[in-house]
């Protein structure tokens, strides 16, 4: 890989430590991806900020980093931590768990990353524009970013984002080569898209469809009218998350899709695959379950105020979390929906989500609007999901009987 004076100054130990290790990551990286060389980046987020999924090896590494001179060198960002920061004991913390997990955020902090802990930073201020290279790490706004914004990202792993932060560079290859960003095959939906649900489970469907098909993960999907910023949210996190995708194109709706012919194989996605998707993420009744989450991916203003119409004088009779970014609650709380909210019983996760806080055992049962939660949730904590649209989730907090 073809190195700059800088870049070389770097590898050499001559910024410093933790530099030098960074700069080792990116070239063992770019060495097994055949990258011809780095790329500046202008924008990073880190995954892997949950002390759940860090553990004490993980702090080791951000401590040695830190320790190291590690400085971020442009906009970096993190994903959701495993509790709310600021308000970890209402969620049910443990106070052990919140020592270690302010380590970990100090440890960035002193990095210069900017510790806003949300896996939609394209909501609150981390925000590429077209073409811009970036490096970051959570998958569904990896895909939201390449797909939606235009921008350039291959899905980077906690260490590796690390590194792009440290030194502003990234190996050019996947997602960053033009070559690399063509559909390969083309989705006709024939389904009506309305709900967050609607679009998890096309992308579910999707995705599953790639998965079993080799060399192919890059689809154009035609046929859906209109998407709102918070359906193509959802469709980019399902999509990943059972297709392993970084990129899609949507006709008429995401930037690059005028560009490219639509490839000519062709697969239809009916109605009834919707549904079936739908009933798969479906195991068992929400008036039994015990845990009610919004916010996968993390929610919009939008989102948080029709909560607070659709809570408002009524309370709440199951744990029910909103989750979202820092900067998002900020707002909600300037416009009186926290208080709202609040006073219906339910709690602001903010910094955190259903997933990545260490809740397993905890629960039984989660209602959600989101694919992707409901196959975290049934892996990592084995809980049975119930997958709803989004105002039917805030009627399971309720109580069906209250909700009207
Ligand atoms: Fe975000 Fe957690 Fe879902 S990180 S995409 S809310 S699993």
């Amino acid at each position: 890989m073809k190195l700059i004076s800088e870049e070389k100054a770097m590898l050499a130990g001559e910024q410093g430590k933790a530099t030098q290790k960074a700069m080792e990551i990116l070239v063992a990286l770019g060495t097994i991806y055949d990258a011809e060389c780095l790329v500046p980046v202008t924008s990073v987020q880190i995954a892997g900020v949950s002390y759940d999924n860090l553990g004490e090896a993980g702090l080791y590494f951000l401590t040695e980093m830190e320790q190291g001179g590690g400085k971020a060198r442009v906009l970096t960002t993190l994903n959701p931590a495993g509790m709310d920061i600021e308000n970890w004991q209402a969620l049910g913390i443990e106070a052990e768990f919140a020592e270690k997990q302010n380590l970990v955020i100090e440890a960035f902090a002193r990095m210069n990353v900017i510790t806003n802990c949300t896996c939609t930073p394209y909501l609150t201020g981390n925000v590429p524009h077209f073409g811009e290279h970036i490096a970051w790490a959570e998958s569904s706004a990896v895909c939201y970013a390449n797909s939606v914004l235009g921008a350039r990202s291959n899905r980077e792993g906690g260490p590796s984002a690390l590194a792009a932060a440290l030194t502003g560079r990234t190996p050019a290859y996947g997602m960053h080569l033009e070559e690399n960003r063509k559909p390969q095959i083309t989705f006709e939906v024939g389904a009506d898209l309305n709900e967050n649900d609607d679009f998890g489970a096309l992308g579910k469907v999707v995705g599953e469809k790639l998965q079993s098909m080799e060399g192919v993960s890059i689809p154009y999907v035609q046929g859906v009218g209109g998407a709102t910023l918070e359906s193509l949210k959802s469709f980019s996190a399902s999509l990943a998350t059972y297709g392993g995708t970084a990129l899609f194109h949507m006709e008429d709706i995401t930037p690059e899709a005028g560009q490219f012919k639509p490839p000519e194989n062709s697969i239809e996605i009916s109605q009834g695959e919707l549904i079936s998707a739908k009933a798969e993420m479906t195991d068992g009744d929400a008036s039994n379950a015990d845990f009610v989450s919004l916010g996968c991916p993390h929610l919009s203003i939008k989102e948080i105020a029709r909560i607070a119409e659709l809570l408002e004088g009524k309370q709440v009779v199951k744990e029910f979390w909103i989750t979202t970014g820092r900067p998002t609650k900020q707002i909600a709380d300037r416009m009186g929906y926290t208080e709202t909210i609040e006073a219906s019983g339910a709690k602001f996760a903010a910094d955190t989500c259903c997933v990545v806080a260490p809740i397993k055992g905890r629960f039984t049962a989660l209602v959600t609007d989101s694919a992707k939660a409901c196959y975290y949730a049934s892996g990592k904590n084995q809980f049975q999901t119930i997958l709803k649209p989004f105002d039917d989730v805030v009627y399971a907090a309720i109580g069906e009987e209250n909700a009207k």
